[in-house]
């Protein structure tokens, strides 16, 4: 290390796999995966059960389940872009090949999730973003990494499979959507079987995806390094958008106390 070397900017510390913001040498794939999946998993474990998923709000009311459903649709679609922005720069041929299968994957689950909202009475259009600022700071980081990485390419494709296939994708693929299954089961019984028949099963491989982007070609310290800092960003990220569910559901029902109040008025003309 030379004198010029920035210092090293710690995420997140006091987790298995500390040891990769500064190694000296690059571990073996397989034991980079492990301590990055220790890490995922410590992190997880410190946090309340209500705070592990952002499936949250499926089944309150068909009005909130609409509103939940939106949202998927939505990241459905950001799961298209996100991978393209790396099959674009990706210098490695085998990942390209996976981002491919993956953003064909996602274009089926935009489809069902859309169409199953339609049928629900929901609406879909293109203006659409959400309304819940924790959740766009999630889905920022993945497209645009905080702005990091502009001429690195190598790092750019390693920290957006950190945060979306190994952090998002694979906390889903572990502890949220089995979850989310049995929650869904009763109060969407088709919504459920798109889930459990298509959905999840994709999932598995998007997951798979980034494992093997890790393993594969965070081949040296840097990428090392590269890769748990934004498996720590996404986990703060990630957090953040689960423990604002409480607050955001609560001015959801008061925007709906209000509205219900103004049409109980205006009926009573
Ligand atoms: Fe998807
Ligand atoms: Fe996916």
């Amino acid at each position: 290390m030379t004198d010029d070397t920035p210092p090293i900017k710690r995420i997140l510390s006091g987790l298995p796999g500390d040891e990769l913001y500064t190694l000296e040498q690059p571990e073996p794939g397989k034991d980079y995966l492990d301590l990055m999946e220790q890490r995922r998993w410590a992190f997880w474990n410190s946090k309340p059960d209500d705070e592990k998923s952002h499936y949250q709000g499926y089944d309150v009311t068909p009005e909130l389940l609409k509103n939940s459903l939106a949202r998927q649709v939505h990241a459905e679609l950001a799961a298209i872009h996100a991978p393209n922005l790396s099959l674009q720069v990706c210098p490695w041929q085998e990942a390209k090949l996976w981002y491919a299968r993956q953003m064909n994957e996602e274009g089926r689950h935009f489809r069902l999730v859309r169409d199953h909202l339609l049928e629900l009475g929901g609406t879909w259009d293109d203006d659409y973003a959400p309304d819940f600022a924790e959740w766009n700071q999630l889905f920022s980081l993945f497209m645009n990494l905080d702005n990091h990485f502009f001429l690195d390419k190598r790092k750019e494709v390693i920290a957006r499979a950190a945060v979306l296939n190994f952090g998002i994708e694979g906390w889903d693929h572990l502890y949220v959507q089995p979850l989310f299954l049995e929650k869904i089961r009763d109060v969407d019984p088709t919504l459920f079987e798109i889930y459990d028949e298509v959905i999840m099963p994709d999932e598995t491989i998007h997951y798979q995806i980034g494992q093997f982007i890790l393993g594969e070609y965070a081949t040296t310290t840097e990428l090392q390094r590269v890769g748990v800092e934004y498996l720590d960003r996404q986990l703060i990220a990630h957090h953040r958008v689960n423990a604002a569910f409480k607050r955001y559901h609560e001015e959801k029902d008061e925007a709906a106390g209000a509205g219900a109040g103004q049409d109980h008025a205006d009926a009573g003309h």
